[in-house]
This record gives structure tokens, sequence and C-alpha cells, in this order.
């Protein structure tokens, strides 16, 4: 399972309130002894001046000294290496910050050398050369006063588009990559990795009539329109299998995972390439744009499965730091059911931190908020899903010095929801996931056999088999507040959520009590 840190606030080692890598090294023990992870998503660590938190990159052989140094994140590296887990980064393709010293010579004349490193246009009738519209709301193009031209941007103004049809930028951002590979990382998960690519002849984007449906959540005036010429370009493949012949040149174990926002299952797809010749893995964002009902989540996870090219494989999320907390998001109970789920699924697990502590979303006032998308729109703002791990009960929640001041305030839910206090109450959230995660490292079935869809599901049951060759084991989920009976084959229980001693042997029907959720071993 990969566990995703958001290091600005996941451990503050020099007490500024921001997290930072020696922060993150100093908790390696917990990730890997404790809760009992194989990997590590870090997110940008960067050089930036943070209007984006990071994803804005204007130095990507350096990290900023919010997160300390170079040597610190070597030692991250290092020290992770020797625990066992591998480490991916962020690998921010689509744009670099406007700070960038790339950016700063593009824009400086029409004909500096630069110039086509982005994407530069006149404008249309005194405004923007087209109607694209920003994610982030807003037009997709700033004017340049200097050169009186429009630069795009798909994010923010200060997040400027590359230019991934000129063959510099091409190589130079390879270059980049091979930077962080040569210093140790393990592979990268690629940010915005379909947004490189738009319609080469920059047609506008047709208005969105007001009952098209949305494929996932609401995204304000993004929404207004059918993104069908700046988003997922056919050419934006070509990159990626470039992309991932350089990463095979360090080997078969550099991992490629991109973030691709495309719910078209068969083109989403696509991004493994036809053979096997670009992303490892598009990134699985499919649970979390599902209802929360058995019926729904079957449909989905069994669609997402028939989906994965023969000989492909793929991952499940159910949370990350652009998403409301997933503990907000289901009802109250269906956690520990999100959990075991999450873990049982054929694919690999990626699991948002502090999402193992059942922390909530926190309500962040506008006074203090930090998103630069949403501003005063709560239901943007990714603020509430971005506070500071909770490690212990207390003001400061152990993640920064007691006179530290956290960037975003600490959940209100930290005095019960913290790693102390969960590691001493054997029913707590944390327990259920280090059961699990021991569990599916034992489980060949778990880890790695095939699917199958159990006829013991029903509208409130979502029942599942996971067989290898040497293991048959079936994952029953009740979603009811009812307890339930149900034939699901002999076997024994080898786990539940709700209670940590049970081992009963099934024999004749498997109960279920209200919200719960079991592996049946059969061999
Ligand atoms: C996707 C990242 O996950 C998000 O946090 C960021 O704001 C945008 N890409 C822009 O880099």
């Amino acid at each position: 399972m990969f566990y995703q840190v958001y290091p600005l606030s996941f451990k503050d080692s020099d007490g500024d309130g921001y997290g930072d890598l020696p922060g993150v090294t100093s908790k390696l023990d917990y990730l890997s002894n404790v809760l009992g992870v194989d990997a590590l998503w870090v997110s940008p660590f960067y050089s930036s001046p943070m209007t984006d938190w990071g994803y804005d990159i204007s130095d990507h052989r350096d990290v900023d000294p919010l997160f300390g140094t170079l040597v610190d994140a070597r030692t991250l590296i290092d020290e992770a290496h020797q625990r066992g887990l591998r480490v991916i980064v962020d690998y921010v393709m689509n744009h670099t910050s406007n700070l960038h010293p790339w950016f700063v010579e593009s824009r400086s004349s029409r004909d500096n050398p630069k110039r086509d490193w982005y994407v530069w246009r006149d404008g249309r009738d005194g405004g923007p050369p087209n109607n694209w519209v920003s994610v982030f709301s807003g037009p997709a193009w700033s004017e340049d006063e200097e050169t009186g031209q429009w630069y795009r941007h798909t994010y923010l103004p200060t997040q400027p588009d590359l230019n991934w049809r000129n063959p510099e930028v091409v190589e130079a951002m390879m270059d980049v990559g091979r930077f962080w590979l040569e210093l140790g990382v393990d592979g990268f998960r690629v940010d915005a990795a379909h947004q490189m690519m738009k319609d080469p002849k920059e047609r506008d984007n047709p208005p969105a009539p007001p009952d098209y449906p949305r494929p996932y959540k609401d995204m304000g005036e993004y929404d207004r329109f059918i993104h069908l010429y700046d988003f997922g370009h056919p050419d934006v493949h070509e990159i990626h299998r470039s992309f991932r012949k350089m990463v095979d040149t360090y080997g078969d174990d550099p991992l490629t995972i991109g973030e691709i926002h495309i719910f078209d299952l068969p083109e989403w797809a696509s991004y493994y390439g036809e053979s096997f010749d670009q992303l490892h893995m598009p990134f699985n964002f499919q649970l979390m744009a599902t209802e929360w009902s058995v019926p729904a989540l079957r449909a989905t996870i069994e669609s997402v499965l028939w989906n994965v090219p023969v000989g492909g494989w793929t991952n499940w999320t159910l949370g990350n730091h652009d998403e409301l907390r997933l503990a907000s998001r289901v009802p109250p109970g269906h956690e520990r059911l999100a959990a075991l789920l999450l873990l049982s699924l054929r694919g690999t697990p990626f699991l948002y931190y502090g999402d193992e502590l059942g922390m909530r979303q926190t309500f962040v006032p506008s006074e203090q908020s930090r998103d630069p998308w949403g501003g005063n729109v709560e239901w943007l703002s990714r603020d509430g899903a971005r506070t500071p791990m909770q490690w212990e009960p207390g003001p400061r929640a152990g993640f920064t010095s007691p006179d530290g001041e956290p960037w975003l305030p600490i959940g209100p839910d930290h005095e019960t929801l913290n790693v102390q206090t969960e590691l001493d109450d054997p029913s707590s959230l944390l327990n259920l996931y280090r059961r699990l995660l021991a569990l599916r490292r034992e489980s060949m079935a778990l880890r790695v056999g095939s699917f199958l869809s159990h006829p013991a599901s029903s509208e409130t049951v979502l029942a599942y088999r996971r067989e290898s060759d040497t293991e048959t084991v079936t994952v029953v989920l009740n979603f009811a507040f009812e307890g339930q009976t149900l034939s699901v084959g002999s076997g024994k229980v080898v786990f539940s959520t709700l209670d940590p001693e049970r081992a009963d042997p099934v024999k004749n029907g498997l109960e279920l009590a209200p919200l719960e959720g079991v592996v049946v071993a059969h061999r």
C-alpha cells in the first residue's frame, strides 16, 4: 500500500508551523513499523513561491527552504529505503511557476530563445485567444502587457503551461526526471498527466447545457463548458511514451502513476499504452466519484476491473489532498467499511495521510484560508483536507512545537482522533488499518488474487471473492444497520472490522453485525 504524505502538514521539525522533510523522516518508523505501509508518495517539496503550495515549481532540482534541503531529501529517501519503503515524488509536467527561470526568460521578449517553451498567443478582439477557462476558474489565458501577448495556464496565472510540442521542453523535462531518479526516488506521481496536450487548432469549447452531467464533482466555472478541446488531446500519449522510455532506462523498478481525471474508462485505460509503454498506471479516482451505496460501488468496481487491460494492474484510492476527507464523505461508521474495501480490492491501495485516523474535513474560516482555489467558496477549497496530521492530543496535536503556529488550523477532532490515543485503543480505526495491512501482507489472495463478485451480494451487502493459486478468501461488507446471515461457503473468519478477536468457523451461514465487514478464508 502507498501512503500519501502531504509534507506541509505531516510533521514540523523546526517549529515554523509548516511540515518539512526532516519531519517526514522522523515519522518513517510510524509509517513502516507501526502502520505497516510499503511505499510513500510525497507531494511536492521543490523550490516554489507556494501560490499552489508547491505545485508551482520555480526550481525542479532543489528543495524549498520551507521543507529543508536537498540533503534532507536524500536522507528521507535513504532512510525510507533502509526500512524497505519505496518513495515516489510528484512530477509536475504540465506547468511551472511563473517565477521559474524558464518562464522569466520566455516572458522577457517575443524573440527570446525560450519564448516557445510556453504557450504564447495573440489575443482575440481585445480579449483572450479563446474561451478556455482555468480549472481554478477565470480565463485560462493571462495577458502580458510588456510583450502584448497572452500565455496559457490550465491552473493559476502563476502556473504557466509548458509547451510540450517543443522538443527542447521535452528534453529539459526528461532531465528533471533523470535528476530525481539519480537521487534515488522509486518513481513519480505525474501531476495533471492528461492536460499537457490540447487541440492544436485551439478551438473554443462548447458551452455545457445546464443538465450536462458532471463526471465528478462541482468544479464551479469550469463546469460551464464541455472540455472537448482543452483536455486529453491524443497527442499526450506520445509524451507518456517518451517519459516511460526514459524511466525504463533506470530498470524495471521505478513506477509511474499519472493523475488522470478521466471517467470514460476505455479512454482512461488508454494511458497504459497499447503495449504497456505509457504510464504503469493511470490513477483510479472512480471510487471517489461513486455514490456510497452497494449497487453503485459494485458497478464501479466491476467496470474498472473489466477495463484494466489484460496484464495491467490498477490502484484504488478514497482520498487525497484535492478531495473532501473520506470520513466526511461517508456516513458515520462507514470509515471502517471503507478501510476494508480499499485494502481488499484487486489493485494497489493509496491512503491519504490522516485517513487512517478517521480525520474529518476541518472547517477553515476564510481569514485562515490558504488554498488559492475556492477562496470563500467552502466546497471548492481544499484547506479542510490539508490540516496538520494529528499525532497526539493537546493544542498542537504533536504537529509542531508548543509555540509553533500551524499553517492551517488543527482539526477540532484531534483530542480523540490522533495516533497516540488511537494506538492505545484496540478498537480504533488506526488499529483496524494496522490489522488490515498485516492481513494483506500475509495474504497472496488479497495482494494479487483474482476478483469475482460473489452471489451473496445484495442491495446492502457487497461481497467478492479473491483467489490466488494457494488461497481463497471472501470479503463481505454489510452496509445495513441490521445484522444479516449470509451463505458464503465454509471457512473461517480471519478479519472483522468490528471485533479484533473474531475468528469463528463458518459452516452454515456467516453472521454479520450491523455495518460489519469481514474476510472469510476458505483455504
Ligand atoms: C493536481 C494537483 O493534485 C493539485 O493539487 C494541483 O493544484 C494541480 N494539479 C495543479 O498542479
